[in-house]
């Protein structure tokens, strides 16, 4: 009887919290609507801003601070460009290791009903000079943070920090290569994907600012390792060009998706769970026992 009694209080208790739960879900879906997609479509003073809209796909985990100064200074210097745009940030919420490529392709595809064209746009590099052209590439991709002015990465075969394209163009190079699980080398890889398909890269010349003061460099190394294991036969297996993979085969799954404002920034952040290929790439796990130390 007394077992009887508890098993119908636990179930009331049950009925109760879906209950709670549901009338959650209705009030957030009263809500009113601030994802802003279609805000500036609206607007007549947006009229004169042109018909493209660009994509920033952020990729991302675990970089809040960052994201706190990132998202008002994009949103501010693309306003003053009159730049329609939309923030996404591709928040990897798996426990695999951190793979930037695998968030960009899913970014596109996740942006691209909505938006033409993409940044591939790092949370810790804010552009400060306003000469830093962010309209729509349509002469091949325009790589904004040229070796040339980039803080720190001088190489010229270098793609990586800030990477505008036409949806067009990412996906004829099938998006970025899944197999770059850890920090480093699918920007070398999308370069030789960029060459292959012949694109004309270009690069902000004569803007009259050095190293220094052409973008803001966020990024601590003491204060964020960065993951730069190589484990299995990854070493080998990153240093080629891979015709295996990219936007064509990513797999993930969209956990949720919230829309938050940060200062007048508004941003769609979509919390993505990557799935891993284990035959293909096995290092995309951290080693156990070692998770601390390569995050
Ligand atoms: C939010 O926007 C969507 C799509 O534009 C629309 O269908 C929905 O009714 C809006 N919700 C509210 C509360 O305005
Ligand atoms: C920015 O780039 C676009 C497209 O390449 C070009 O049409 C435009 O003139 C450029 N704007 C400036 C200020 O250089
Ligand atoms: C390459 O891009 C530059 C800058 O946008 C443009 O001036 C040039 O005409 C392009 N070249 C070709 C071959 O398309
Ligand atoms: C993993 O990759 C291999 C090699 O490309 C492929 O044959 C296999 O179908 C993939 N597995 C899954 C689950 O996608």
């Amino acid at each position: 009887m007394g077992s009887m009694k508890k098993l119908v209080g636990g179930l009331l208790l049950l009925l109760a919290s879906s209950v709670t739960i549901s009338v959650l879900l209705a009030i957030s879906s009263l809500t009113p609507n601030c994802t802003q997609v279609d805000f500036y479509k609206t607007q007549d003073r947006y009229s004169s801003w042109g018909s493209h809209r660009l994509a920033i796909i952020v990729p991302f985990r675990d970089r809040f601070d960052e994201l706190l100064q990132f998202a008002p200074h994009i949103h501010d210097f693309l306003n003053k460009q009159k730049i329609k745009h939309t923030i996404y940030v591709i928040n990897q919420v798996d426990k695999l290791r951190f793979n930037r490529a695998s968030l960009i392709n899913v970014g596109h595809i996740l942006s691209r009903k909505d938006c033409d064209y993409i940044a591939m746009h790092d949370v810790d590099l804010l552009p400060l000079n306003p000469k830093l052209n962010y309209s729509y590439p349509e002469n091949g991709p325009f790589h904004v943070a040229s070796p040339e002015y980039h803080p720190k990465y001088h190489y010229s075969t270098f793609v990586g920090g800030i990477l505008l394209l036409t949806k067009e163009q990412f996906e004829l190079c099938n998006g970025l290569s899944n197999r770059y699980w850890g920090w480093g080398l699918e920007d070398d890889e999308f370069f030789a994907r960029m060459k292959e398909a012949k694109f004309n890269i270009s690069r902000p010349q004569n803007i009259n600012s050095g190293i220094h003061n052409t973008f803001r460099h966020l990024h601590d190394r003491t204060v964020r390792r960065r993951d730069t294991a190589r484990l299995f036969n990854q070493k080998e297996a990153t240093r080629k060009r891979d015709r295996l993979t990219g936007l064509a085969d990513v797999q993930y799954e969209l956990v949720s998706t919230q829309h938050i404002t940060i200062d007048q920034a508004p941003i769609i952040l979509h919390n993505v769970k990557l799935i891993c290929n284990y035959s293909l790439t096995p290092w995309c796990e951290h080693k156990s026992g070692n998770t601390k130390k390569t995050l």
